[in-house]
Formats: C-alpha cells, structure tokens, sequence
C-alpha cells in the first residue's frame, strides 16, 4: 500500500515564538532549526524577517546554514514586507515567501480598514511580487475560519492565478469545530478552480484546545500540509501541536483519508527525535511541559493504576497505543552512579544521542560526579538535565561561590551570598518573604544588578526524595543598558539536588544572559498586529 505524504511545516520559530514570554536569541534559534532539520521536517518557517533587524537576522542565518527542509519567511501583503522576505531567505537552499491578508470581514473593517477589493487586488499584487523572488509562495488568508465563503473562494481562485502554489486556511483565533473545519477544506477543494494543483495547508490555533482535531480534520478532507509547532507553542493558547499530529498520523495511518481505507497517510519525520525536540524547545524557551501532555509530557507514558500497570505487564498493547521507544525515550532505564567509569558514561551520553566535544564531556562528567555524589542513583532524565545545562552554558560573569540560606518556621528567611566576578568576589547578605527571594535579594546586591523577575518554577527532574530539582526563571532589565532592548525576557535555568541552589544558579545564569546581550534591534512592533 503506498503512502500518502502529509507536508509538515512547522511554525516553531514563527508563529511559537509570538507566545508571550517566549524570546529566543538567534542562536538558540539556530540550535532549534537545526534540530527540526533532523527531526524532518519539511518546511521551516524561521520567522518575519520585516518585523526587525533581529527577526531578519535570525531568518538569514537559518536559510544560510540549514540544509533538508524548505525554508519560509513569513510577509504581509506589501512590498516592503516581501523584499525583507526575500532577500532573508536569498541563500537558502529551497526557499518559500509566505504572504498573508486577513480576509473576514471583522479584520478587514477594524484592523486593516479596507474593503473586500481592495484586500483582494493586495493578495494578488503580493503573491505576484512574491514569485519574483521565488516559485515557492505560500498565500494565507488570515481568520479565514470567520470569513465569508464565496469571498475566500474568490481570492483563493484569484492567487492561484497569480501563481501561489500553497493555499493555508488558517483558524487564525482557534474558533472553529472539527466538522466545520473539514466541511471547509472539502468545500474549497470541490469549488476553488484551480486548487488541484496546490497544496492545501491548515493552520489550526487552540484556543478552544481544538487545533489538533480540526488539523486532523482538514488532512481527512484533503489538506496535504499541517502547520505545527513544537509542544503546541504559539500565540495565545498555542498552534497545533506537531507532536500530536505526527503521532495520530503515525498510530492511525489508515483512518485520516476520508471514508477510502485503502490509503495511507504519512509524514516524513523521524519521530525518535520527538522527545528530543521537545526536551530542547521547553528547555530554550522556557516553557516547561505539563506532565499530561499527550505524546512528549512526563505521564505521557506513565501507568499507575493497578489494573493498568497488571495489564501491562501481561501485554503491553492493553494500555498502550504506541511505546514510549518511538518518540525516542530509551525502553530500558539505565541507572549510573559514583561507581560508573568514564567509559560508561561517555558510553551512556552517546546512547542518549548526544554528540559532546571533548571540553564538554569533561566538564559534564566532572557535573556527573558531584552529583552521583549527593544523590545514589543517576537517571538518563538527570544525565540529560546536567547536559543540556552544561551545552548551553553562557559566559559565566557571576558566578556562585557559596549560598547559606537560613529559613523556617518563625524564622525571617535570609541568604548570605558570595558571588565570583572577573576580578573579584563579591559578597551579600539580605532577608526575603522566603529562602529563595533572600537568595534574590542578596544577588541583586552583590551582582549590582536588579532585573524584574517575571517568571519562576521548579520542578523534579526525576522522582524520589534524592530528586535533581530544575529551576526555571524569567527576567526582564529594568533600565535596560544602552545597545539592549526594553521588555526583552531572558531565560535562566539552574539544576542542583538543592532546589534553592537550582532557584539561586537560574537567576545568575539569567543575568548572565542578560549582561551578555547586545541587541542591534528593537522589538518587532508588528508583532501585536499579526
Ligand atoms: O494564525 C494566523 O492566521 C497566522 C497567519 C500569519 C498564517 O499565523
Ligand atoms: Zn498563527
């Protein structure tokens, strides 16, 4: 039985990163392109290249140096927005403009003021513009789920005309239902003339939590791409989730194609790398997992009940509609420990898929021993956690030398502090409402610095008393330094088997980021306009 191709376009770097409080720096960003190029993806959307210098910028380097996937810049219907487009996205190897036009009548009245012709003759001008750069153009009408029909008929026939050769039907504010949806999709392919030869995508936002089912419901009535992104990330309540959309396309192959079970469905992703991919947005956007996310959360594939755990291990398939190896967690849980040889782990970092330089390696394994020394048994969770902090280590311009937290019930929490700098140590002493804004408190005294603490959150890498915590934080500069921009989030994280070292080593390592960063540009204005 042959299978039939679904496009997966993934938004991860695009639409993922409008999620409030998501800021990735560029090269971050290209840690996470590159990762999705394994993963395989089809399309990368990088980002908006118009929106600033630092948008551009990260667009550039994303078609410069990611080889595989088709890579798409996002343009509104103009010219200046195309050309930024355009020359972003010059040197890479398979390129894609992707313009859009809100078409529903609330945003075509209040956002963009104009009429129905004049937003018709904007899409046709842009996708024509757009070919010159390219013969890969995508043509999106924005809210096209609260648009009148025969008008998204209409411009979809007409861009077609102009040369556009993807067609998006975005549910740009996750409003519609799984039947409407595909009653759309079915709709557009019976009556759009000339849409045979394109590809129909779907856009699915989830505000109702119904991107993934209307997503699905678009490919079973003949969408061929799903724009996705990593862990459902995105503006508001998120973007389809292309781990979940993968995985119903891969468990279910022969249900998506509307009543012929002859066909199958499939994607071109390697869906061991899921997890990884995963792992490794939460971890640079600072979005951490729920534990029931489906596919990639912690009890994703977790069974507790007696019944389900009896059942289990009499036949795994009882409870389980996939295994747990083919998002590409290891099957067998190996445990290290302050006996394990270097070879060992060295050995276990590799099964892991990690590929460390030397220098790495070294000072993982030296991270490995302090902590097999706190805590008896060494999990692949704990390993990867002591990895990715050590991988995406910055230059550490505060360091922590000691913490000394005193707190307790009837006792006013305080922290004494002493932190390295370049050419000195730096000591603070200061008390807070509990042990960890002490802790904050005496780093903002000895560091000098005093950003906005946005965001926090703890959690247990693995379970047990003995648990490595992992901490997470946000921040923001409050009178940012000249070069760096006003609002911009940095992202720390920390990891220790004391959960108020973790807490004290997130916030250092934010203010790292923060001090180490030079902006050229300024916030995308537009953003909010999308
Ligand atoms: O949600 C949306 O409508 C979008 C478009 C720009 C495709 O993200
Ligand atoms: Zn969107």
């Amino acid at each position: 039985m042959s299978a039939e191709k679904i496009i997966i376009f993934d938004t991860t770097l695009r639409d993922g990163e409008q999620s409030p409080g998501a800021s990735l720096s560029i090269t971050e960003k290209l840690e996470i392109a590159q990762q999705l190029a394994t993963l395989g993806v089809d399309i990368i959307e990088a980002g908006f290249p118009v929106s600033s210098p630092t948008q551009f910028e990260a667009t550039r380097l994303v078609a410069e140096q990611i080889t595989g996937p088709v890579i798409a810049g996002l343009a509104r219907a103009n010219q200046k927005d195309i050309e930024a487009a355009g020359k972003a996205l010059a040197s890479a190897r398979k390129r894609r403009i992707h313009t859009f036009i809100a078409t529903s009548p609330i945003h075509m009245k209040y956002k963009l003021k104009k009429n129905s012709d004049e937003v018709l003759k904007m899409a046709v001008e842009a996708v024509k513009y757009a070919k010159t750069f390219t013969d890969d153009v995508e043509f999106s009408p924005e809210d096209a789920t609260r648009s009148e029909m025969p008008f998204l008929i209409k411009i979809l026939t007409d861009v077609i005309k102009a040369g556009a050769t993807t067609l998006n039907i975005p549910d740009t504010v996750g409003y519609i239902l799984p039947y409407e949806y595909g009653r759309m999709i079915a709709q557009l392919k019976a009556e759009v003339s000339g849409i045979d030869n394109c590809v129909i995508s779907t856009h699915c936002h989830n505000d109702l939590g119904m991107a993934v089912a209307n997503s699905i419901a678009g490919v079973r009535n003949g969408a061929r791409q799903v724009e996705c992104t990593i862990n459902g990330l995105g503006e508001r309540a998120g973007n389809a989730a292309l781990e979940e959309i993968v995985m119903a396309i891969h468990t279910r192959p022969k249900f998506l194609v509307h009543e012929d079970y002859t066909k199958v469905l499939a994607t071109n992703i390697n869906t061991k790398e899921i997890h990884r991919t995963s792992q490794l947005v939460s971890q640079l956007t600072g979005f951490v997992i729920q534990p029931n996310k489906a596919i990639v959360g912690a009890n994703a594939f977790a069974h507790e009940a007696g019944v389900h755990v009896d059942g289990m291990l009499k036949e795994r398939s009882t409870y389980e509609i996939m295994t747990p190896e083919i998002i590409g967690l290891s099957g067998s849980r190996m445990v290290l420990g302050r006996h394990t040889g270097r070879h060992g782990f060295v050995d276990r970092c590799k099964h892991l898929g990690f590929k460390l330089t030397e220098n790495e390696l070294e000072n993982t394994y030296q991270r490995f021993l302090e902590i097999a020394d706190k805590k008896k048994e060494v999990f692949d969770e704990d390993l990867m956690a002591i990895i990715n902090d050590e991988i995406h280590v910055v230059e550490q311009i505060y360091e922590l030398q000691y913490l000394h937290v005193v707190s307790g019930t009837g006792t006013l929490p305080t922290a004494s502090i002493k932190i390295k700098t370049k050419d000195k140590i730096e000591q603070a002493a200061a008390c807070g409402d509990g042990p960890v804004d002490a802790a904050y408190e005496a780093i903002r005294e000895a560091t000098g610095q005093s950003p906005k603490l946005e965001d926090y959150s703890i959690r247990a890498v693995t379970s047990g008393k003995e648990a490595l915590g992992e901490a997470t934080v946000k921040i923001t500069e409050t009178c940012p330094e000249p070069g760096r921009r006003k609002g911009r989030i940095y992202i720390g994280r920390g990891i220790s088997t004391d959960i108020i070292e973790a807490s004290a080593k997130a916030y250092i390592d934010a203010i790292n980021r923060m001090v180490a960063t030079t902006d050229s540009g300024q916030e995308p204005e537009i953003k909010a306009q999308l």
